[in-house]
């Protein structure tokens, strides 16, 4: 343990130039609870998950960390280990009740209030305007497969950014859209749980649009606020090497180039000014026509950005499908270590997916906006937990952040998913994320071991180590 905790942070920390940021990531629904507090409505994460069946042990965000009542003390926490940024998301459904109208004063304040204790505080306000809770009047009216939807999400992220954005150092749009549209409106796993793939691509693209719009009210209320997008992006591999040349190569090249296009091209493209990968809307187009895609709506979408966030969790390893039937691929497991969600610890495929973006796609600056690990953590008497798998975890990942800079890549900035253990959505409480342990019946909050690492690393980089021996050394 001691090792890991001190050793290698001074070499680490020098691979990360002075004004790079550094901080943790959260979302509302996963950490607020209160959700009935100060006027605040349903989203559609607060009906599904009372539906039974579709959360984990039936866990609902009604308390979660109970973070709206202790947002002081959270903030604090993040102080005491010296964090420098923090991303967190707004909740639709407290700044706007239903999803159009009115502002919610009362609701708002509490990102007012978080906004001025994180600068009181040192730490830089990053907030997202949504992280998947769609106010529940919005789905019962369409949700995201219906265009109205966007419009609305264009006028909610211009009444943030008129309340907030002269303090905000980053505004961020959408969490994950592919989350939101292939989770939410294709397979169910996640709110609204509706199974329908036509709705999810018409989803897909109402999310983006409103991305695009949201661009218009957003430069419109705070012209200064640096603005962008979070993607969840996947380096895609075949699951047989390069030189492989068997008789299915193609169809393995083929495998690639249809996960990689819907997970990955089908958000970039139209982001960075080339609208829907052609390919992908020949793959797609059993399902859907795509004729909710108007003419100017990829104008729209490709608003410039500030910055482009990419989360990054492991890498999808594909082959064509062994029975006929199924969506046509595989993904398979390459026997290496697991995080207890499942997903093989890569550190090496945040490398390839940044590094891809910066080959492929125009220069833009990068920030990691989330990355990390769920561990099963076993707590110790003193409520301490030693998370060395997530500790190392995190130090590789940084590693490969950390090449990626000096191979040229602009990347600013780096937020670990998360702060804290929260409500890990379908997978409800059992999941646990956090470099702060959680004890939920006391809601009493422990840095665990990985915690105090990051700590140390961003104290150490923070002092100048490595940087010619002081921050304004050679
Ligand atoms: C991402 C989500 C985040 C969290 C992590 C583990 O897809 O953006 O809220 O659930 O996964």
């Amino acid at each position: 343990m001691t090792d890991l905790v001190t050793d290698p942070i001074t070499t680490l920390a020098t691979a990360f130039p002075p004004s790079f940021t550094f901080g943790v990531a959260t979302a509302a629904y996963q950490i607020e609870g209160a959700v009935a507090e100060d006027g605040r409505t349903p989203s559609i994460w607060d009906v599904f998950s009372a539906e039974p069946g579709r959360v984990h042990d039936g866990d609902t965000g009604e308390v979660a960390c109970d973070h709206y009542r202790r947002m002081p003390s959270d903030v604090a926490l993040m102080r005491d280990l010296g964090m420098g940024a923090y991303r967190f998301s707004i909740a639709w459904p407290r700044v706007q009740p239903g999803g159009a109208g009115p502002v919610n004063a009362a609701g708002l304040a509490f990102y007012d209030r978080l906004v001025d204790t994180l600068l009181e505080n040192g730490i830089a306000p990053w907030a997202t305007l949504y992280h998947w809770d769609l106010p529940i009047e919005l789905e019962r009216a369409g949700g995201w497969p219906v265009r109205d939807t966007a419009y609305r999400f264009a006028e909610y992220a211009g009444i943030v950014a008129d309340a907030l954005g002269d303090r905000l150092r980053g505004l961020i749009t959408l969490n994950e859209p592919w989350c939101s549209s292939f989770l939410g409106y294709g397979n169910g796993a996640h709110a609204p749980g509706r199974r329908d793939g036509a709705a999810a691509l018409a989803a897909s693209h109402h999310l983006l649009l409103g991305h695009g719009l949201a661009a218009e009210s957003v430069r419109a209320a705070a012209p200064s606020v640096p603005f962008g997008i979070t993607l969840n992006l996947y380096p895609t591999s075949p699951a047989v090497p390069a030189s492989y040349d068997g008789p299915d190569r193609a169809a393995y090249d083929d495998a690639v180039r249809r996960i990689d296009g819907l997970s990955n091209r089908w958000f970039l493209d139209p982001v960075f000014g080339r609208g829907y990968p052609t390919d992908v809307v020949e793959d797609v187009r059993s399902t859907s026509a795509l004729e909710f895609v108007l003419d100017g709506d990829t104008d729209i979408i490709a608003a410039p950005l500030d910055f482009l966030g990419i989360n990054y969790y492991t890498r999808h390893v594909v082959a064509p499908a062994a029975y006929p039937g199924s969506s046509g691929v595989d993904f398979l497991s390459r026997g290496l270590p697991v995080t207890a969600m499942g997903w093989e610890v890569d550190p090496e495929g945040l490398y390839d997916v940044v590094r891809r973006v910066h080959d492929e796609y125009p220069a833009v600056p990068i920030f990691l906006t989330e990355n990390g690990s769920a561990y099963v953590d076993v707590v110790e008497d003193d409520g301490t937990v030693h998370d060395a798998e997530r500790l190392a975890y995190l130090r590789d990942h940084l590693d490969a952040a950390g090449r990626l800079i000096a191979d040229g890549v602009d990347v600013r900035g780096y937020f670990a998913w998360s702060l804290m253990d929260n409500f890990e959505w379908a997978y409800g409480y059992e999941k646990r994320f956090g470099l702060v342990h959680v004890d939920y019946a006391t809601q009493r909050r422990t840095p665990k071991a990985s915690a105090r690492w990051y700590a140390n690393l961003l104290d150490a980089h923070r002092s100048g180590m490595g940087h010619g021996g002081g921050i304004l050394g050679a």
